[in-house]
């Protein structure tokens, strides 16, 4: 007999497995589908965040940065560090086990919440009175009912046309993650966020590394003034980054992988490295949904069609995530996840997608929140701008970690924070405030007048406030 369920959701990732629960909650009756692998072939829950994304290389930034600091900033404390040495297989071990945890955490959740999870390949087989029937392929095949489904498949790297990835010397995310030892020399396409987050680790571990991007614009969806900030970090880090390149024939052979390619000048050049990462971008995944079985609509990018409250072409069935438009992160895919459940029960779920951050896990990390300074310039929205450098803050002279800046924009006569733009240690959490800020809708002056613990590098977002008014107290 068909397992009949209230909802089925296909993909665990981050939108998958959020919406599973909070759909649970809500107290229906939940199954979700999920296909990814264990290296024994047991489940392993979280899709791309937790497999070859978010988790991973965050556990890499953080072993490769121990790493740095120990060679290159420890002797600015006080501290000598002699024999420092570098066990690759022990630090990809690490982040395996950390990625482990996540897996084994959500099948914990599943359990709490009393989601029913089908470890296998899911795929549209027809509807039948009103209800979707989906197919199990995996170790045991199954025929599940759902009288709602949730397409939550994600997204996969893209390649350069004509060169698959090989994940040995030609790298996806995947490869990137899984290196074995330090390649001398690395080169990366895209410096988009993979390419610079992926080409911080393996620097920072001692490759020569050597990133090629086709536009002319560093970071052109970061704030201008931000991302010539972190550029010239990177750049005094040894981090090659060749703007307005094309790249042209990619050969691999015995000795590595040789890339031709035209400078922003013109000249034809050539780059031979031990290995390439490919980070230009993702696509959506619908492979193997069988999308064709029921009709389910897919636009001109391959991503699944959906309206602002992610409903699809088909009555019943929901897309959220990274197999949707919008930008590719996981809390836009929670957050989408979480506003489909309860819309599902009647409730007014909602995404304000005005206020999704952006992090980029780079040393100094790089977050955002928000409008830029161009896009108010080209809506012709008046304006003011605070900003107040981490060189002027306590707690970032005492860590030792002085780069950037935190910028503020507020509407030239409301006040209302429009932007905030953060470039310096832990900005990843600081934009914590600036979203929640941005969300009640404050003022500058909100912020100015809030009392911020002392020394914390959150007084530079204080100050950056007073900054709009002209009144910065340390600076
Ligand atoms: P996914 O996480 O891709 O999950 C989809 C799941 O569906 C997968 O498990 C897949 O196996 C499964 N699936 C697909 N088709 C089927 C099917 N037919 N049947 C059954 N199962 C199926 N975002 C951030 O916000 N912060 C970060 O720091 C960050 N770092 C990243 C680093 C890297 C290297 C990469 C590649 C991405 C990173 N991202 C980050 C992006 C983030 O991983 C994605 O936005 C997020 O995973 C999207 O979630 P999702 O649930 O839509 O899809
Ligand atoms: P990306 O869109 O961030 O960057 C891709 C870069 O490649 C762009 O700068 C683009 O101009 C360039 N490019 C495209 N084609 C090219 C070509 N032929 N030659 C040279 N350059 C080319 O994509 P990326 O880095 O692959 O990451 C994919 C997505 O994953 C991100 O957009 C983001 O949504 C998500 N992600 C998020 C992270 C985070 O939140 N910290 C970390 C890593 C990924």
């Amino acid at each position: 007999m068909n397992k009949q369920f209230d909802v089925i959701v296909i993909g665990g990732g981050p939108g998958g497995y959020i919406a599973a629960i909070r759909a649970a909650q809500l107290g229906m009756k939940v199954a979700c589908v999920d296909e990814w692998k264990n290296k024994q072939g047991g489940p392993a829950l979280g899709g791309t965040c937790t497999n070859v994304g978010c988790i991973p290389s965050k556990a890499l930034l953080q072993s490769s940065e121990h790493f740095d600091q120990a060679r290159h900033h420890f002797a600015d404390h006080g501290i000598a560090v002699t024999g420092l040495s570098l066990d690759v297989g022990k630090m990809v071990d690490r982040k395996d086990t950390v990625v482990k945890q996540n897996n084994d955490g959500i099948l914990y959740l599943f359990k709490k919440n009393k989601v029913s999870f089908f470890h296998g390949r899911a795929s549209f087989v027809r509807v039948a009175d009103g209800a979707y029937e989906i197919k199990v392929s995996g170790a045991s095949d199954e025929t599940l009912l759902g009288q709602q489904i949730i397409v939550a498949t994600g997204s996969t790297a893209r390649a350069l046309p004509g060169t698959p990835f090989d994940e040995e010397m030609i790298l996806s995310n995947d490869g990137a993650l899984r290196i074995g030892a330090v390649p001398k020399r690395l080169a990366l396409i895209g410096s988009g966020v993979i390419g610079l987050e992926m080409g911080s680790v393996w620097r920072r571990l001692g490759s020569n590394v050597t990133i090629l991007e086709a536009l002319p614009d560093f970071l052109g969806a970061v704030d201008e003034q931000i991302a010539k900030e972190a550029r010239k970090a990177f750049d005094k880090q040894g981090l090659k980054i060749e703007l307005g390149v094309k790249v042209g024939d990619i050969k691999t052979g015995k000795k590595g992988v040789s890339i031709a390619y035209t400078n922003a000048k013109g000249e034809a050049l050539s780059l031979d490295v031990d290995k390439l990462i490919v980070s230009i971008g993702r696509v959506p995944n619908t492979i193997g949904l069988n999308t064709q079985a029921v009709g389910l609509k897919l636009d001109e990018r391959g991503a699944i069609e959906v309206d602002d409250a992610c409903r699809t072409s088909l009555p019943g069935v929901w897309a959220i995530g990274d197999v949707v438009r919008g930008p590719m992160l996981a809390h836009k895919a929670e957050e989408e996840g979480v506003a489909v459940a309860e819309r599902m029960a009647g409730q007014h779920g909602h995404v304000n997608f005005n206020t999704i951050p952006w992090v980029i896990y780079t040393n100094p990390e790089i977050a955002w929140v928000g409008q830029t300074e161009a896009q108010l310039k080209a809506a012709g929205r008046a304006y003011k701008a605070g900003t107040f450098p981490f060189m002027a803050n306590g707690r970032a002279r005492a860590l030792g970690d002085t780069t950037g800046m935190v910028k503020m924009l507020a509407d030239a006569a409301t006040d209302e924070i429009l932007g905030v733009h953060i470039v310096g240690p832990m900005a990843s959490e600081l934009i914590a405030e600036c979203v929640m800020a941005m969300e009640f809708r404050a003022s500058s002056e909100d912020i100015a007048r809030i009392c911020h613990a002392h020394p914390s590098l959150s007084e530079a977002t204080r100050e950056a406030a007073l900054a709009v008014e002209k009144r910065t107290l340390n600076f």
